[in-house]
C-alpha cells in the first residue's frame, strides 16, 4: 500500500497481539501502548534531516549529529490518542504537543470537534498526529484538514492499527501524509469497528467500559 509503512518488528508486532487480546487488563493495554507507540515512533522519525556540530569528546574534537532545523509536534487526537503520547515523548522529550479533540458521531461516524490547541508555530514543525485506530478515517481526515487550514505543511499519521477502508479514505484526501501503523486489518463493522481489531482503544485504555 503506497504511503503506508507496516511496522514489522517482532517486538511490536508481539505487542500488537497482547493489544488485541481481549483478556489484557487495563494496566498492561496501556503500558503495551506506550511501548509500542515508542517503537512505532523510531519508524516514523527515521529519516529526521541532521546537521554536524563540532563538540568535544574526553579524547577529542569531533563532529558529530544532532537534530536539524525545527522539532517534532506529536499531535494526540483526543481521547485514545493520549494513550500513545507519552511512548513519543520518550523519544522526544523536547517535542510540543497538539490537543485534537474530535469525538465520532455514533449515527453517521463522521468526525465532530469539540477542543483544538496547538503550538503557534505548527506550520513550521513535522506534526505527528496520533490515534491508536485509523478505522473509517474520518476522524483521521478531520484533524488533518484542520491541522493544514492552520499552516501545517509537513504530517505524518501513527495509528497502532488500521483498517483498509480508513488508509484509502485517509490517503485518499491527502496523498501528502503518510501512514504507520503495527497492521492494516481487511474488514470495518457496522459500528466502523475495526475487525477483528482490538476494540474500542480508548475504553481499554481508561478501563471506561
Ligand atoms: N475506534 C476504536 O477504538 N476501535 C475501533 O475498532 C475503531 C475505532
Amino acid at each position: 500500500m503506497k504511503g503506508v509503512t507496516i511496522v514489522d518488528h517482532p517486538l511490536v508486532q508481539h505487542k500488537l497481539t497482547v493489544l488485541r487480546d481481549k483478556t489484557t487488563s487495563t494496566r498492561t493495554f496501556r503500558d503495551a501502548t506506550r511501548e509500542i507507540s515508542m517503537l512505532i515512533g523510531y519508524e516514523v522519525t527515521r529519516d529526521l534531516p541532521l546537521e554536524l556540530v563540532e563538540i568535544e569528546t574526553p579524547v577529542a574534537a569531533a563532529r558529530s549529529a544532532v537534530l536539524a532545523g525545527k522539532k517534532l509536534v506529536f499531535a494526540p487526537i483526543l481521547r485514545s490518542g493520549m494513550g500513545m503520547l507519552d511512548g513519543m515523548l520518550e523519544l522526544a522529550p523536547s517535542a510540543r504537543v497538539a490537543h485534537i479533540g474530535l469525538y465520532r458521531d455514533p449515527q453517521t461516524l463522521g468526525a465532530v470537534e469539540y477542543y483544538y490547541k496547538t503550538p503557534a508555530d505548527v506550520a513550521e514543525r513535522l506534526v505527528i498526529v496520533l490515534d491508536p485506530m485509523l478505522a473509517t478515517g474520518h476522524t483521521a481526515v478531520a484533524a488533518i484538514d484542520r491541522l493544514k487550514e492552520q499552516g501545517a505543511a509537513n504530517i505524518r499519521f501513527a495509528c497502532l492499527l488500521a483498517s483498509r477502508a480508513g488508509v484509502d479514505n485517509l490517503r485518499g484526501a491527502h496523498s501528502d501524509v503518510a501512514v504507520w501503523t503495527a497492521a492494516v486489518d481487511d474488514e470495518l463493522n457496522d459500528h466502523g469497528y475495526i475487525v477483528p481489531g482490538l476494540g474500542d482503544a480508548g475504553d481499554r485504555l481508561y478501563g471506561t467500559r
